[in-house]
């Protein structure tokens, strides 16, 4: 169980309505308390905040805004003295245009060994003052800037998948390579317990960097528009290359983790978990054969549709993909990218996934958006396999969708021309507190987002001890599944249950046996005989039947 931190929204220590290190430390014990295992950070690196984080200027220090590398060991030592690991987020993609290299590059002009740890090239046309190629840019626009030339006259372009401050590096520079590795030692040694890697299926592109004439779809809906087209991949995502890194960082992780005399290497691992938006789960399990990462955020489950039979799909296809490299499956509902699962499920089956909701925007249904992510979680945590939690989905907070656009700090919402709101909306301070100014966020009553007036009644001190609150219900969960072992278990599905209800059984380990229903049918769901419930995401009706958008775990 690893739940996901965005540094910036999670606690304040310092009151300057910007979460940091010494605020995440004070609160640790919460996350000791709702039972998980591990804790990834989004990034905390030195970084202009261009895309809040993920454009790093300095891979070995932490951002004045965060705290300092002390406050990062205190981090690490309290998390550890607490049971929980740590999984820092390593983004090598891209570096900030403020990273020292990136500085370098723009000062020494084309054809320096500066500028090849970037991807400078000259521009087409006769003034080559048209992009290098036609590739887009995920936040919208090219994904091309030009730079000036020493004389100020206009020079190359510059590639980034991502913002213009957010170059990609050259991952065929063997010096690219080098740093990288040596940036995993520093962490290691540190005492972190693993990384998430930032886009990991966009390192290597297609040599000649050929044109592509299809949309991108990255933390888009690749199931409707498949990466692959017409049996050609893109040419700058899920390259075959890539996995040549993570088979190098293995041997840098494997290194860290003592094996014992039966090959198991207990308690001390360090893990690479992928971050790769991919077509499938066949090419998503490429990323965790034996000799690459660990895991791999499977977000098939994320894009499912609130239907029975497409849930049913994408877990059993999630499992028959990892269980052909021996990997353990992941399961995901919510992250810093996408809107959170609570709004999510409460627009209408089959709607988009939204890149933000704003205001103007189709406004999802609150109350059957929590009913529905509270089954959908309980379904998740009863699944074996890892499971990533995102920050406040276990106080239920929905997405803030009517925030004012002025506010907006994705460049996703500039870039794409005020089309696409962007990911503010799930980025929101989280709520502690609820009478207190910034409902306890931080010292003062500054947040670098306003905050809905709905998250007070949802602050974790309205909910710990409140019987049917989510907090709760979180707690419940994640105690049944570490004590019957349920992440290492296996599933079965149930038969003899109408099309629209989920029901299978996890089966940890000898004699124990978990029954789950999720009924998403209007019609109540009877439990088998006998059966003991364990905990429900809902009141069962007075018959003790499973109400329409509810899930069961059942002792049978
Ligand atoms: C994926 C991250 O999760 C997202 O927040 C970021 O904008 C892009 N990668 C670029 O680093
Ligand atoms: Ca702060």
């Amino acid at each position: 169980m690893v739940y996901q931190i965005y540094p910036r929204s999670w606690a304040d220590g310092n009151g300057d309505g910007i979460g940091d290190l010494p605020g995440i430390t004070a609160r640790l014990p919460y996350l000791r308390d709702l039972g998980v295992d591990a804790v990834w950070l989004s990034p905390f690196y030195v970084s202009p905040q261009a895309d809040a984080g993920y454009d790093v200027a300095d891979y070995r220090d932490i951002d004045p805004i965060f705290g300092t590398l002390a406050d990062a060991d205190t981090l690490l030592a309290t998390a550890h003295d607490l049971g929980l690991k740590v999984i820092v987020d390593l983004v090598p993609n891209h570096s900030s245009d403020e990273h020292p290299w990136f500085q370098a590059a723009l000062a020494a002009g084309p054809g320096s060994p500066e500028r090849e740890r970037y991807i400078f090239r000259d521009g087409r046309g006769p003034h080559g003052d048209l992009p290098p190629n036609n590739w887009l840019c995920v936040f919208g626009g090219a994904a091309w800037t030009r730079v000036k030339a020493a004389d100020g006259t206009d020079g190359q372009w510059y590639l980034h998948l991502f913002a213009a401050r957010q170059p990609d590096l050259n991952w065929d520079n063997p010096q690219v390579r080098a740093e990288f590795e040596d940036v995993l030692r520093f962490w290691l040694d540190r005492g972190a317990d693993g990384f998430r890697v930032d886009v990991a299926n966009a390192l290597i592109k297609e040599a000649g960097l050929p044109d592509w004439d299809e949309p991108l779809h990255l933390l888009g809906d690749v199931d409707v528009i498949p990466h692959d087209h017409h049996g050609k991949r893109p040419p700058m995502w899920d390259q075959d290359g890539v996995h040549e890194v993570y088979r190098a960082w293995r041997q840098i992780l494997n290194s860290y983790n003592p094996i014992d005399a039966a090959g198991y290497s207990g308690d001390n691992d360090r893990i690479l978990c992928a971050e790769a938006w991919v077509d499938s789960p066949e090419r998503l399990a490429r990323y965790v054969r034996d000799d690459e990462m660990h895991q791999a955020f499977n977000f098939k489950f994320l894009q499912t549709q609130w239907r029975a039979g497409d849930l049913r799909d994408a877990v059993s296809t999630s499992f028959t993909a990892a269980d052909s490299v021996g990997a353990p499956t992941t399961w995901v509902l919510s992250n810093h990218d996408v809107v959170r699962h609570t709004s999510r499920l409460g627009l209408p089956v089959g709607t988009k996934r939204p890149n933000g909701i704003g205001d103007g925007d189709p406004q999802p249904n609150a109350a059957l958006g929590l009913r529905r992510a509270r089954a959908a979680t309980a379904l998740m945590l009863a699944l074996p396999g890892s499971s990533y939690l995102y920050q406040g989905e276990e106080l239920g907070l929905p997405d803030s969708t009517d925030m004012p656009d002025d506010v907006r700090q994705d460049p996703t919402w500039p870039r794409s021309g005020h089309t696409e709101r962007g990911r503010d909306g799930c980025r929101v301070p989280m709520p502690w507190e609820g009478d207190r100014p910034s409902y306890g966020f931080g010292p003062s009553d500054r947040t670098w987002l306003p905050q809905p007036a709905s998250y007070a009644a949802l602050a974790v001190d309205r909910q710990v001890g409140a019987p049917d609150s989510t907090l709760e219900l979180y707690r419940a969960l994640l105690a049944i599944r570490r004590e019957l072992a349920l992440g290492a278990g296996s599933l079965s599905w149930l038969g003899g249950y109408s099309e629209e209800v989920v029901a299978f059984v996890n089966e940890p380990g000898a004699g124990e046996r978990v029954v789950v229903i999720t009924n998403l049918g209007a019609e109540p769901v009877a439990v088998p005989g006998g059966a003991l419930v364990l905990v429900s995401s809902g009141p069962l009706t007075l018959q003790g039947l499973v109400p329409t958008d509810t899930t069961v775990w059942l002792s049978a």
